[in-house]
């Protein structure tokens, strides 16, 4: 039996970056291959990314490591649709359901809309598990369907197939484990190498920083979105990036159905002044990118064609977007202990209780409570009224009250009208791109 002569050795490509060396291409291309298919050992892995972690990567290493993750799989081709194609991602963040509405909303002006998400891990939910609360519904697809999707609706959200960038699958569960997820060469090219080989010609990142984000620091979240439009761009994807807040729960819910109901409020024209924003000018980035830069998209919201879009999408999907979303069984409502305005609302430790009733998943196989979530009645400078609701939480199991109230604790605070609003500052902060 002959065995191939492997062109490098793993420890001296982990040698070399430990003492700070670059990488050639060749070397790179080799090791996310040699990985993938189980020659380089998980141990090894894991200390190369914990090299990477502490060292960097140049822009090239970074690109390099991109297009061998896109190489590990499969690149899908939308060109045969005759429209063009534009994605959005988001780094997530809580009440983050701005896919929802925003799916349907460009896709209504001929901008086709290939969205392939995931599912929660940890206190930031899944879009999969949002649109699965919708009785029928299928995350699902395969590519001939997807496609078929897109080119008779014109927009599609739905689960990515394992034929994707099984590199980045593999290498992800590793950084999981390994103290190695928040690199940002790791990050940017685990996010492009998907995207890219989803084949969407334009791409909007939305990049957040804040309490309730990846990474919270905004510089950081700023050097992240410059790194990926810069992947985007050499790949040859239009993109850009908005950095925006999430120090504070996007909207006034969290958890899954809670989500679609008010994304289907803003698909009615209506919901929260910040989702409705942050959707408009993501879908102006889109649309932009995809050379309509000046179709009035207000409009869509407000006389029912993107709403129109959004219910042919779910139906296109097995769903029935006229069924009852799932209501929680329990009810735990707060209330404000004094008259005053509400000054802060922190975002991660909402999502850490929306997650501890029941919203998210703490294993990859667990299964999520649809229902359960957090419902909130004020926002930051929104007057309160002593005994009146704060936020209610939503569980199907009362036992799931305590931990998530232990959670919330001390994470909001009511001050006097002309206080300060803790965390301020507008939603969208910077927008990186051309
Ligand atoms: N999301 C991803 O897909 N990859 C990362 O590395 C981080 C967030």
């Amino acid at each position: 039996m002959s065995t191939a002569i492997e062109p490098f050795d793993a420890v001296d490509l982990i040698r070399a970056k430990r003492d700070r060396r670059e990488l050639t291409s060749p070397e790179i291309a080799w090791l996310v291959d040699a990985y993938t298919r189980g020659y380089v050992a998980d141990e090894q892995m894991s200390a190369m990314t914990m090299a990477i972690f502490l060292n960097g990567m140049t822009r090239r290493e970074i690109r390099d490591l991109t297009m061998a993750m896109i190489a590990s799989g499969e690149r899908m081709d939308f060109s045969g649709l005759g429209k063009p194609t534009s994605d959005k991602h988001s780094t997530g963040g809580v009440g983050d359901k701005i896919t929802l509405p925003l799916m349907p909303l460009v896709a209504t002006f001929g901008v086709a809309v290939p969205q392939l998400s995931g599912r929660g891990l940890g206190h930031t939910g899944g879009t999969l598990d949002k649109l699965e609360s919708i009785p029928g519904w299928r995350a699902d697809l395969t590519n001939d369907e997807m496609f078929a999707q897109l080119r008779d609706v014109g927009g599609v959200i739905c689960a990515a197939g394992a034929g994707l960038a099984p590199a980045d699958k593999k290498l992800y569960a590793l950084r999981d484990i390994t103290g190695t997820v928040e690199a940002i060469p790791l990050i940017a090219s685990s996010i492009m190498s998907k995207k890219i080989a989803e084949g969407t010609g334009a791409l909007v990142l939305d990049v957040k920083f804040g309490s309730g984000a990846f990474l919270q620091d905004i510089e950081r979240s700023r050097e992240l979105a410059r790194t990926m439009v810069e992947l985007g761009e050499d790949a040859g994807v239009a993109t850009s990036a908005l950095i925006t807040n999430m120090n504070v729960p996007l909207g006034l819910t969290i958890g899954n159905a809670n989500e679609v109901r008010e994304s289907v409020e803003v698909l009615a024209g209506g919901g929260p002044a910040d989702v409705r924003e942050l959707t408009v000018e993501l879908a102006r980035e889109m649309l932009a990118l995809a050379g309509r830069p000046d179709v009035d998209v207000e409009a869509a919201l407000d006389d029912g064609r993107a709403m129109d879009t959004w219910r042919r999408s779910i139906v296109a999907q097995g769903g029935d977007p006229d069924a009852a979303l799932p209501v929680a069984r329990e009810q735990h409502v707060v209330t404000a202990e004094r008259d005053g305005v509400l000054v802060e609302q922190q975002a991660l430790p909402f999502g850490i209780a929306a997650w501890r009733l029941g919203a998210g998943r703490a294993r990859k196989q667990d299964p999520v409570q649809h229902a359960a979530g957090i419902e909130l009645h004020a926002k930051p400078g929104d007057a309160v009224r002593a005994g009146r609701p704060l936020f209610t939480l939503h569980a199907d199991e009362p036992a799931r009250f305590e931990r998530a109230l232990a959670a919330v604790e001390g994470a909001w605070r009511i001050g006097d009208a002309g206080d300060a609003i803790e965390n301020g500052g507008p939603l969208i902060a910077d927008r990186i791109g051309r």
